[in-house]
């Protein structure tokens, strides 16, 4: 069997860039900025910068430090650091085969299903589920992504050949309701060409294929972002829409909104799929994980507030109402763009759309390499063969999806079928997926992760591998550093006295992060 060495990034900047691709995406650009303008501006501003910080970042540090551990893929990192069979996974076990009867007799047999299929395979391969859980996850999230990724590419070529001229938003909702309705096989073609740009920006490696786009990609893409905030906030007009996304109203602010605030930290950050782990298993070991989480996360971050500020300015400006999900981008966008004076709104919406093809691309990059990772490390198979069949798989995968939006809703039956398995009110395919994973299946992955690195691997342990490379910060005393007396050697404690970062990470990760995820669970079951 030929024998396969694992790569390396070839440093900070490259894992970075690397990883703050896999997190901004479309959830920055168009979720983000709408759901703040909906619950209180700055006010949920303040309180998602919270939610990044005390849950955010503790599990991005897990996932990244599972994966360095291990050198492994999500599920061979679970297997090879679970020692011994775990009671615990037994537990959760059992509890999701009571979750799986409660929604059984509230009507959700499909998800039931689920539920019961997720319990057998805990009893079956203890936390080790988890990264299986998560890669399937990653998966089925792809086979969507990469649709919506589709459609963009569309916009690409129609803002660039004159196709967006609208002035009305309803004009451009009824050119994207029949492209969604009636032209499958155009959209079908797009998912190729996007699954293919993904695809050849893995299939060179880690270093040769993702770290080099994403050096040339992320800095673009906040280029392109920067020029057009800088169109919009210089439109007369523009304050309204300022004051829409970051006027901090807490009047606004509700707890449903603060908990949309913690299940979008999530989302945002691509946690609880097993794309950090991946990622992280390629990271040398005496890279500081703690300084370049922090710059992932601070990027995240600003490309969120950056895309708030590339939308809501024009779109007051231009006298619009902002809209909701794939209507701000596809409906409200191009008439915005298009009303702008001097006839130069196609390079408005085609800088606009690039800079949302390369956020679908770099994340869809880093779902596509997690199961890449995956069959390589499992079934020992070299990268280009398992490039290949990742790429094909999840290409016809997402044709489903694509087919969901039109002619298979229209066969007889099917919409029926779906309701009635789901009791989900809408009945595409593409609806499903998108619930299922983002609402149920990343909060849970996520929750036993932490519990994982907290409790089974043990806190004392992955925080042995955490300090590797950043020591420095880990044992910093944080009473001594936020009060000022940093490095005062008349006040300085011994470092493992008191509470220092390391010690604080341990106590997110042990209690706070879990009781926060089990909490967002909860709020999602019950609405
Ligand atoms: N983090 C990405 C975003 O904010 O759009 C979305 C995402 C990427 C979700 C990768 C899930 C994923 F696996």
């Amino acid at each position: 069997m030929p024998k396969i060495t694992r790569e390396h990034w070839s440093g900070k900047l490259g894992f970075v860039l690397a990883a703050a691709g896999s997190a901004i995406g479309l959830g920055n650009i168009w979720k983000f900025p709408y759901i703040t303008g909906m619950n209180g501006g700055g006010a949920f501003v303040l309180v998602y910068l919270g939610c990044i910080l005390l849950f955010g970042l503790p599990l991005m540090l897990c996932e990244i430090t599972i994966g360095r551990k291990t050198l492994k893929n999500p599920y061979g990192a679970f297997k090879a650091l679970q020692l011994k069979r775990s009671r615990t996974a037994d537990l959760i076990g059992l509890f999701l085969m009571f979750g799986a009867v409660f929604l059984s007799g509230s009507g959700h047999y499909g998800f039931a299903a689920l539920l019961f299929g997720a319990a057998l395979l805990f009893v079956w391969l203890g936390f080790a589920a988890v990264g299986l859980l998560s890669l399937i996850t990653a998966m089925l999230i792809l086979s969507y992504y990469a649709v919506v990724g589709a459609w963009i590419v569309d916009y690409v070529y129609r803002a660039f050949t004159g196709g967006l001229h609208f002035t009305q938003v309803a004009e451009a909702a009824q050119v994207f309701g029949n492209y969604l309705d009636r032209e499958p096989g155009r959209i079908a073609i797009e998912l190729i060409i996007f699954m293919t740009l993904t695809a050849g920006m893995i299939i060179f490696g880690i270093r040769k294929g993702i770290e080099r786009c994403s050096k040339i990609l992320m800095p673009l893409l906040f280029i392109l972002l920067i020029a057009v905030i800088i169109r919009g906030v210089t439109l007369p007009g523009a304050g309204a829409g300022i004051g829409f996304f970051l006027y901090p109203d807490f009047s606004k602010l509700s707890v449903g909104g603060v908990l949309e605030a913690l299940g979008h930290a999530f989302y945002s950050l691509s946690l609880g799929m097993g794309i950090t782990i991946t990622y992280g298993s390629y990271l040398s070991k005496n890279e500081n994980i703690f300084s370049t989480s922090l710059w992932i996360v601070a990027l995240d971050t600003l490309a969120a507030l950056l895309g708030g500020l590339a939308i809501f300015p024009a779109v007051f400006a231009m006298q619009l109402s902002p809209d909701a999900g794939p209507g701000l981008i596809f409906n409200v966008l191009p008439a915005t763009f298009y009303r702008i004076p001097g006839q130069l709104g196609w390079l408005w919406a085609g800088a606009f759309f690039l800079m949302m093809t390369i956020a679908a691309l770099t994340s869809a990059a880093a779902l596509l390499e997690s199961g890449v990772t995956f069959i390589m490390d499992q079934f020992k198979v070299r990268r280009v063969p398992a490039v290949i069949g990742t790429y094909i798989g999840i290409t016809l995968l997402g044709f489903l999806t694509c087919y969901s939006t039109n002619h298979w809703r229209n066969l007889p039956g099917i919409d029926n079928f779906v309701q009635n398995v789901f009791n989900v009110r809408t009945g595409s395919w593409f609806d499903l997926l998108d619930k299922l994973t983002s609402n149920w299946i990343l909060p849970l992955t996520g929750l036993f992760t932490v519990i994982f690195a907290g409790w089974i691997w043990g806190a004392r342990k992955a925080g042995r591998e955490l300090r590797r490379g950043s020591q420095g910060i880990c044992d910093e005393n944080i009473v001594e550093l936020i009060s000022g007396f940093h490095k005062d050697p008349h006040y300085m404690n011994s470092p493992s006295s008191g509470l220092t970062v390391i010690t604080l990470w341990g106590i997110l990760i042990r209690y706070v992060a879990p009781v926060i995820i089990l909490f967002i669970f909860l709020q999602v079951i019950a609405k």
